[in-house]
């Protein structure tokens, strides 16, 4: 059997949730806009929100992947709230070159919102390509591979509940490699 590298257990996930719900209450007034990337991000705004302690509005962006080399992105689906002098916090599972978060925080900004800033569950900078400024970051890793709590390899694994440093090498022979490793513990 394949095992992954378990970065964030299950508890250590929750600290680490508990600790930037804190951060992001202590931060912001009453009534903050959260505006997380489809799909990976779904798992960690769920809860991140519920462990905040101050009223917060969801929303979600559908952004089309990037062609390597290109660092284009587009919105497949906006968001639907209104921005204009909103408290916004855009909530990413990863930053990883950056182009993702650079977009949303040039086009939200255009959208004159009171303040604008990126919470991310992951910070790896290794591959990064823009610089981003990040707000409030849960873990930063080394240049790995990631899956599970919302991350995938070819839609799997997203809902797996520890996040996992995995062989691409291995994806890559076997997708599902890590399936009895993440599923059947
Ligand atoms: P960016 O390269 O910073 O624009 O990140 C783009 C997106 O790629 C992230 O929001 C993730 O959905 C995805 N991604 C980047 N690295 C990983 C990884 O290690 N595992 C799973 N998805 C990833």
């Amino acid at each position: 059997m394949e095992h992954p590298d378990v970065l964030l257990d299950e508890v250590e996930l929750r600290a680490v949730v508990d600790r930037l719900a804190a951060e992001l209450s202590a931060e912001y007034d009453d009534g903050v806009v959260m505006v997380a990337v489809l799909r990976g991000s779904v798992p960690f705004l769920a809860d991140l929100v519920r462990a905040m302690t101050i009223r917060a509005t969801v929303d979600f962006v559908s952004l089309s992947p990037y062609t390597p080399g290109t660092g284009r992105v587009r919105f497949v689906m906006d968001a639907s709230t209104n921005l204009e002098g909103r408290q916004v916090v855009i909530v990413e599972d990863i930053v990883d070159t950056g182009l993702t978060s650079a977009f949303l925080l040039g086009e939200f900004a255009r959208r004159s919102p009171a303040t604008l800033s990126l919470c991310t569950l992951i910070d790896r900078p290794a591959r990064r390509v823009v610089p981003v400024e990040i707000g409030h970051t849960g873990l930063q890793i080394e240049d790995r591979f990631v899956i599970g709590y919302g991350l995938d390899f070819e839609g799997r694994y997203r809902n797996a509940k520890c996040v996992a440093a995995a062989d691409l090498d291995v994806l890559s022979a076997d997708p599902d490699a890590y399936v009895e490793a993440l599923y059947c513990a």
